[in-house]
């Protein structure tokens, strides 16, 4: 219980620290939204630092000319997850990125699926997305690497073990007990820092981590709550969710860190999208209710 309190508040004080700072650019770019209305019919030389909140893609430096080339790791309903039959895509994020271009005047491109722990690498090298949106929740370490965009959804952590389990936290933490996670998540992190007596198995894909609990193969598994809720719902009904964790984590879309002017633009899109009424619907397409 004590490691559980300090495990929150410290994994708490990360996110705090991450939305000060985003919030901070918030309002920058929402200032340079609002400049450039008032001034661009007056001044067009001077225009340069307001091109973000425009529709022309010239200046964002992306990746391919007129679109807006996103990456995720497609193993994370309702957030992201590929349909079988169509082969495509879909979810929350899916959706989000697709009114993200359509709002910034670009074509939405989603390349294949990714490994969660190679997203921040590939957005920091930059080349290869835009983008990455990705049920990433914004952490202090994160945004050493890479910028992040206003946040958009909350989140928490979940333990889910199986249905006809006893296992409580407290009895979860032992050298005989296996809790999966996904490799490079803040789920790793709580339990890594929670759980430090048992064995602790990162996995490349966190479906698979149900199948096991499911199966006998893992005794718990950690994973952000929206996803354990939205799985136990609909495939997984054998399992459980025996603690919601408190992490108070926010999901942001990750960008290059020298990509200014394109984190601007995502921005300026992203609160026309939660204005118009546009978040709210796709809270209630993928989660049946607003948030
Ligand atoms: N929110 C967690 C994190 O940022 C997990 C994200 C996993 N996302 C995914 N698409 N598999 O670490």
């Amino acid at each position: 219980m004590e490691e559980d309190s300090k495990g929150e508040s410290s994994m708490k004080a990360l996110t705090r620290r991450g939305f000060i700072g985003m919030a901070a650019t918030a309002g920058m770019a929402t200032l340079a939204g609002c400049g450039s209305t008032s001034s661009s019919s007056s001044s067009s030389s001077s225009a340069a630092t307001t091109e973000a909140a425009t529709t022309s893609d010239g200046d964002l430096g992306l990746v391919e000319d007129g679109k807006l080339t996103m990456i995720a790791n497609m193993y994370f309903p309702p957030f992201e997850s590929m349909n079988d039959s169509t082969g495509e895509p879909e979810g929350f994020d899916i959706d989000l990125g697709k009114s993200l271009a359509e709002h910034m005047g670009l074509e939405a491109n989603w390349l294949p699926s990714q490994a969660f722990d190679s997203i921040v690498p590939t957005i920091k090298a930059g080349g290869t997305a835009d983008c990455a949106i990705t049920g990433m929740t914004i952490t202090d370490e994160r945004l050493k690497e890479i910028s992040f965009s206003d946040p958009y959804i909350d989140s928490n952590q979940a333990l889910v073990v199986r249905s006809d389990s006893d296992d409580t936290e407290d009895t979860l933490n032992s050298s005989d007990k296996k809790i999966a996670v996904q490799a490079g998540t803040t789920g790793e992190e709580w339990a890594r820092e929670n759980l430090t007596e048992a064995t602790i198995v990162p996995l490349d894909e966190i479906i698979s981590g149900m199948t096991g609990v499911s199966t006998g193969s893992y005794d718990g598994l950690v994973i952000d709550l929206p996803v354990a809720s939205n799985q136990i719902k609909n495939s997984f009904t054998d399992l459980k969710v025996i603690e919601q964790i408190q992490t108070g984590e926010q999901y942001g879309i990750a960008v290059n860190k020298d990509n200014e002017a394109l984190l601007d633009a995502i921005n300026t899109a992203l609160a026309e999208i939660k204005k118009d009424g546009t978040m709210d619907s796709l809270e209630q397409t993928w989660f049946g209710t607003t948030l």
